[in-house]
């Protein structure tokens, strides 16, 4: 170690940080200090003192992207058997690297790290161990790879890891909500437009209408995976290496299609996670609207679902309170997940090639926003399984506010053939008259309805009931019970 480094270390820099500029942006645990190694040891050549307390606060990012520990052993793993393999490095250097790097896995694991945020990152910090561990054969893993590609790959791997767990959980929902809609294909609720009562629909066909939304996340986030699984490994610092090392080998062991095409955009690019953070942020936004609507529906005034314990909280003050708690946390959190998304397009949108340290940014936004949409799929999966809605009060609301005006209107057309907007203006003195009279359409007397238009019969009281009017609504796509059914034995074939 150069005596400056020691220097440095043993003036205890970590303690010298200003408080303010210590605590990080999110949840960024400080890494335990037990700082063996100097990060000069990696550039001590040409750096004879070691960084200022401050450098290290604002550079280290150890605390939070040795959460792509795995990624970045896997892909050491893959660089190395291919470095042997093309015989830039031996086969015994090869084999003492894969040990030392299976035994930092363990202590990893085990939470026995040392990690030191003197090291940087975790790419040094996993380097700087191997070294110390094996020796020599630690320094040649380095050979034609760049941290810049390292981190790139890393990045690639814990999001391509990320976008199949999602996918797995955005299936669960699906499957959760096809369940709850076969159940209800035929239980009546109040559509909305403007949150005002507009016609009937079926309680089953509003539960599917999420799952439509989330296979196209679903179809979204493979689209993504898709583009993104191309291995930037090899492309070093930005213009690739005169070493002789096989791109597609690498490629292959680490599950890509391919090796990317050009060495600077492999390291300048960061598109793979913006898009998707898009995924991430559309599919919350998803989530979010039915989060939207468990609020409004277990709300007493609507009464149209009940979440039971599980999924509610009580007040510490008002003893009658169930709030729904989830249902708002799963709208909350779709802010900072959007948030995500717009924080590294901006910080993207003023590099120039290729890379900059403004890209290490990129790591807290993409881990945040994927651990807590998981945390909303899983939540928004528990509450469709476990609400219970009030089928005697949907169908009540379902009938108020002439919900089945159009059902009138759309009779009249047919068996008076009358012109449409005709029906349209007859239908709303209809209206008006029951109003008047505090009744609901099937209330008024047929001698009433021919007041406004003679030629109105006994049949019209067929049209008027929410059972009547969902059942008409056959068209592919509609919300009929039977459309209904169809469609979730649909949805329970294709998710099974
Ligand atoms: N921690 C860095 C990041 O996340 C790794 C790459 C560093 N490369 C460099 N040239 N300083 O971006």
């Amino acid at each position: 170690m150069a005596p400056a480094a020691r220097a440095w270390r043993a003036g205890g820099a970590a303690a010298r940080v200003p408080a303010a500029s210590s605590s990080p942006r999110r949840g960024t645990e400080r890494p335990e200090s037990s700082a063996i190694v100097s990060s000069n040891l990696q550039w001590g050549g040409r750096f004879a003192a070691g960084p200022s307390a401050i450098m290290q606060a604002i550079n280290a990012s150890i605390g939070f992207d040795r959460k792509m520990w795995r990624q970045d052993i896997a892909g050491s793993l893959a660089h190395a058997a291919m470095l042997a393999h093309v015989g830039i490095i031996s086969a015994e250097d090869e084999a003492a690297i894969r040990e030392g790097l299976a035994t930092i896995g363990k202590r990893i694991e085990a939470g026995e790290f040392p990690w030191d945020e003197g090291l940087e990152d975790i790419h040094m910090n996993i380097e700087a161990r191997l070294t110390q561990a094996i020796g020599e054969a630690g320094k040649r893993l380095h050979t034609g790879r760049s941290r810049n590609d390292q981190v790139a790959l890393d990045v690639r791997l814990w999001v391509r890891d990320a976008i199949d767990g999602l996918s797995g959980q955005v299936e669960d929902v699906m499957r959760a909500l096809v369940a709850r809609a076969g159940e209800h294909a035929g239980t009546v609720m109040p559509g909305f437009t403007h949150l005002q009562p507009a016609q009937p629909v079926t309680f089953g066909h509003h539960l599917l209408a999420y799952v439509e939304m989330l296979s196209r996340d679903l179809s979204r986030l493979r689209d993504c995976r898709a583009r993104m699984n191309e291995s930037p490994l090899g492309a070093a610092a930005l213009a690739g290496t005169g070493f002789p090392i096989d791109r597609h080998m690498t490629a292959a062991a680490l599950g890509f299609d391919g090796p990317t095409r050009n060495s600077l955009d492999s390291v300048a690019s960061r598109d793979f996670a913006a898009e998707f953070l898009f995924c991430c942020a559309m599919c919350a936004t998803h989530l979010s609207r039915f989060a939207e609507e468990v609020v409004i529906w277990t709300n007493p005034y609507f009464g149209f679902v009940r979440l039971s314990d599980a999924f509610t909280t009580g007040s510490s003050i008002m003893p009658q309170k169930r709030n729904p708690d989830a249902a708002e946390l799963v709208r909350g959190k779709t802010g900072r997940i959007t948030g995500a998304l717009v924080g590294l397009l901006t910080v993207l949108k003023g590099l120039a090639l290729t890379y900059f340290k403004d890209m290490q940014e990129d790591k807290e936004g993409i881990f945040d926003a994927a651990e807590n949409l998981t945390l909303c799929l899983a939540a928004v999966a528990g509450m469709v399984r476990d609400m219970q809605p009030d089928v005697a009060r949907l169908e009540a609301a379902a009938g108020a506010g002439f919900s089945t005006a159009t059902d009138l209107a759309d009779w009249l057309v047919r068996e008076l053939r009358m012109p449409f907007r005709d029906a349209h203006h007859v239908t709303g003195r209809l209206v008006a008259r029951a109003e008047a009279k505090g009744t609901d359409l099937a209330g008024l007397t047929l001698a009433e309805m021919q007041a406004e238009e003679p030629r109105i019969t006994e049949g019209v009281f067929g049209v008027l009931t929410v059972q009547a009017s969902v059942a008409s609504r056959t068209s592919f796509g509609g919300t009929a019970p039977g459309n209904v059914s169809r469609m979730a034995a649909e949805w329970r074939e294709r998710l099974a």
